[in-house]
């Protein structure tokens, strides 16, 4: 019989949604997967370069379980660079993605009751990260319906149980960024209720319009080992590395060390070849994270666009992420039920709202192509227009209502 844990444990979907977009695909279905969640750009030559030469030697062995230093050294330059903080090698921990990274502090940090605030919407895996570390998941909802709660309604979910908060801005999957106002005020929150605060900064560089994204540490007068901020980023996302699987986290040397002997303990600590592809990425050229993010825009742009012609739907523009998040329930309140009649009528993948806390709003990811953008969309359009023709042209594909 399996564990208790093993049953509370969702399966992750959007890596289901993957699978059955590559299912559908090799039956040759005309699917257009507006589901998924990594850029369709090559990684960067010079993580190719890092990458190779440690292959090449043919010694591959296992690396220090918080990772290799030189690694370690680029994320210093990383954090210097990006958040003007100083920190040493100490208050870093580089792990198999950005995922687990957030799993160790969660493993480091959670007794059982404890509890972790999210923010709704959320990104899908935070609930069922934090069950698997003993904790319980608070979603916290915007009281004004909005993607960013106010810090009243984070207040009022804190309790003698709360141990820590996730931001997660540029939000997977909203696209919003949350408010310099919103992000100091949370600093400040946990500062005061000795809560730590964990932010996923996954999208950090990928922020339009010539914005930035809000820096964290500038909140707070404490240095990174009397702070009980931790700061998570990645590889995966901004250098279009998701298969390296390489991230990291930066704070307090004591939660640091606390985390490391878990991934010991689990792991034995990231690839190797993936941690000399990511100093090769963090030290290299860096305009593909600028070439990447002028092609999210347009591309938001696009689907924006084609979004906010569909009668009924309400669409906030993202500031940043591959991410939209319209509200579609003039249409249909249940979003799985949704996503099933899309994919089913005009085999268009989405992702429920449901995953990420907030009903009605369907997850649509716009780091594709501009012509599955905008074919997707139109498709979506289609089926949900009663009267719309019968038959229809959609780009080069003829589809007649009862095509299925
Ligand atoms: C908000 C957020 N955090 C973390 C991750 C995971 O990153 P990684 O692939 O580096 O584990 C993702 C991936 O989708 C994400 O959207």
């Amino acid at each position: 019989m399996l564990s208790q844990l093993a049953l509370s444990i969702a399966e992750s979907a959007t890596l289901k949604l993957n699978e059955t977009a590559a299912l559908l695909r090799d039956k040759g279905e005309p699917v257009i997967h507006l589901g998924g969640g990594e850029p369709k750009s090559r990684a960067p030559i010079d993580a190719i370069i890092g990458c190779t030469a440690v292959l090449n030697t043919g010694e591959v062995r296992y690396t220090p379980a918080d990772g290799i230093p030189a690694l370690k050294k680029a994320v210093i330059r990383y954090t210097e660079q990006h958040y003007d903080r100083a920190v040493k090698p100490e208050n870093v921990i580089v792990s198999s993605g950005a995922k687990q990274s957030i799993m160790v502090a969660l493993y480091a940090l959670l007794d059982p009751k404890d509890e972790v605030i999210l923010p709704v919407p959320y990104w899908v895996s935070y609930p069922e990260m934090v069950k698997l570390a003993g904790g319980v998941p608070v979603p916290v909802r915007a009281a004004d319906g909005s993607f960013e709660p106010s810090i009243a309604d984070i207040a009022q979910a804190v309790g003698p149980y709360t141990k820590v908060i996730i931001l997660n801005s540029p939000n997977n999957p909203s696209g919003a960024m949350y408010s310099e106002d919103f992000v100091r005020q949370v600093v400040e929150l946990c500062e005061q209720k000795d809560i730590w605060l964990i932010m996923d900064d996954t999208y950090n560089r990928l922020v339009f319009d010539g914005r930035q994204s809000t820096n964290a540490y500038a909140f707070t007068g404490e240095d990174v080992d009397g702070s009980k901020l931790v700061v998570v980023n990645c590889v995966s996302k901004m250098y279009a590395m998701t298969g390296f699987r390489i991230g990291w986290a930066v704070g307090n040397r004591d939660l640091v060390k606390a985390m490391t002997n878990i991934q010991s303990q689990q792991t034995s600590g990231p690839a190797t070849p993936s941690q000399w592809a990511a100093v090769g990425a963090l030290n290299g050229v860096q305009n593909s994270i600028d070439a990447l993010r002028v092609t999210l825009e347009n591309n938001r742009d696009v689907m924006v666009a084609r979004l906010s012609a569909i009668p009924g739907v309400k669409v906030v523009k993202p500031a940043g992420t591959f991410y939209a998040f319209p509200d579609f329930s003039a249409y249909e309140k249940s979003s799985q039920k949704l996503a099933d009649f899309l994919l089913e009528k005009v085999r268009v993948v989405v992702v429920p709202g449901k995953e990420f806390g907030m009903e009605g709003h369907l997850r649509m990811s716009f780091c594709g192509t501009l012509k599955e953008i905008k074919e997707g969309i139109d498709r979506i359009q289609w089926a949900l227009d009663p009267n719309a023709p019968n038959e229809i042209f959609l780009g080069s594909r003829k589809l007649i209502r009862d095509w299925l």
